[in-house]
Formats: C-alpha cells, structure tokens, sequence
C-alpha cells in the first residue's frame, strides 16, 4: 500500500493533530492571488475555489489530476520540492493555477508560462500549459474557468497573445474558450 512508501516523505510534513497544518506562511500561494479574476471565480460551482498553486499541493490531488493528461511519474517530496522552488523563485514567468472543489481537493489546473521577447516592441507571450480537469470534474465548465484565469492572468501581467497546442480531439473545447486555428505544432523529441 501506499501508506509504507509514503511514509518518510511525510515526514517533512508540519503536523498539528496528526493533521497537516499548513498556512500563508509556511505555504504561500506561488503567485499573488489578486492575479486571479474575481469574475472566473464567481462563476465556479457552489462551493469550488480557484487559486495558485502552493507546495503542499504535493499531498492532495493536484499530481492526480495532472494524470488525466500526461504520465506524470511519482515524484518524491524532495523531487517536488525542488522543482517548486525552481519555479517559485521564476513567479515572474510561471503561473500554475489549481480549482479545489467543495472538499478543498484539487481537480483541476493549468499553466501559463511568460515568454519575454526582443520582438513585438519586447512583447510578451503567453503559452497556456497542462490543462486538466479531474475525470469525474469534466464538464462542469471548470476548464474553461482554467482557461479564462489564465487569460486574465496573461492580459494583466501585460502579454499581448497567449497560444497553446492542444490535439485535434481538444480543438473544440479551446474554440469554446475563444481561441483560432493558428499555425501548426511541430516537435523533435530527444
Ligand atoms: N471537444 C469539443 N468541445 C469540448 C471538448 C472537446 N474535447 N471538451 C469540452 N468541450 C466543450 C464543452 O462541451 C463545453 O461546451 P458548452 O459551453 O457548449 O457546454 C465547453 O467546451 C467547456 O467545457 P468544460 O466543461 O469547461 O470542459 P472540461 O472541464 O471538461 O475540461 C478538458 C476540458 C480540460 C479538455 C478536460 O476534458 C481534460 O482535462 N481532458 C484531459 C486532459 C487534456 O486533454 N487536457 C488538455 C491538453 S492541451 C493543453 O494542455 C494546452
């Protein structure tokens, strides 16, 4: 079972009762909650909230949810941790969102990565990334309350454009969400 291999890694865990205790302190949001549009949020289900990303997102269904997209691996807490940080100390450039439901269980997220360019009077872009929405979550508009936030957080932080490739299976879901045909995706995989 789980609980055996899980069990040193949750020793880094802060404890109160036997239950996590965590805080804006000890687990502040990766990027500043007033980036998330209180319009998106308001349309959420009964109950949902949407929110950065934190580290201790690493205990609930955050990598889960990423499952549903893409093999995600099982990163231990130290593995986690490190690429957080990474990202953390960029919160310029990342910013992961989560959607909790009612339960505060993650089960849905998204990603929009900044690029800066020399072109476009030093423009920026936004390219929106791993968009998931827990299986038994699909279809309750939670993805495009994914897409919107990362829209709004885009436009305010000052890209002109976001993009992102998605398959042909998802072209319908992203036209939904306000997005055209644009070019074509290529890829060389190492
Ligand atoms: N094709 C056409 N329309 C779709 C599709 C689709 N594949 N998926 C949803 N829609 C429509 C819905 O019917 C809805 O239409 P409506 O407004 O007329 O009712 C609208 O798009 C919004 O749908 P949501 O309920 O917000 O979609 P959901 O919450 O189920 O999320 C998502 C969609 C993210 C694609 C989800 O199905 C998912 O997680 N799939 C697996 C992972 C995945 O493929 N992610 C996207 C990878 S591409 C990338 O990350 C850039």
């Amino acid at each position: 079972s789980t609980s055996t291999s899980a069990a040193p890694l949750l020793a880094d865990e802060p404890k109160q009762n036997g239950k996590p205790a965590f805080n804006d302190e000890n687990d502040p949001p990766l990027f500043s909650p007033s980036l998330i549009s209180e319009e998106v949020a308001a349309r959420l289900p009964e109950g949902y909230t949407i929110r950065p990303l934190r580290r201790s997102d690493y205990y609930g269904g955050f990598l889960p949810t990423l499952r549903v997209l893409t093999t995600v691996g099982e990163p231990t807490l130290a593995e986690f941790n490190a690429r957080y940080d990474f990202i953390s100390s960029r919160n310029d450039t990342y910013y992961i969102l989560v959607i909790c439901d009612e339960t505060a269980t993650v089960v849905g997220t998204g990603a929009v990565i900044v690029e800066r360019k020399f072109i476009h009077n030093m423009g920026l872009v936004g390219h929106i990334e791993d968009i998931a929405v827990a299986k038994n979550q699909q279809g309750k508009k939670l993805g495009l309350r994914i897409i919107q936030s990362l829209d709004a957080v885009a436009e305010k932080v000052g890209c002109y454009k976001s993009i992102l490739d998605c398959s042909e299976a998802n072209e319908g879901f992203y036209v939904k969400c306000g997005f055209k045909r644009a070019g074509l995706e290529m890829a060389h995989y190492y």
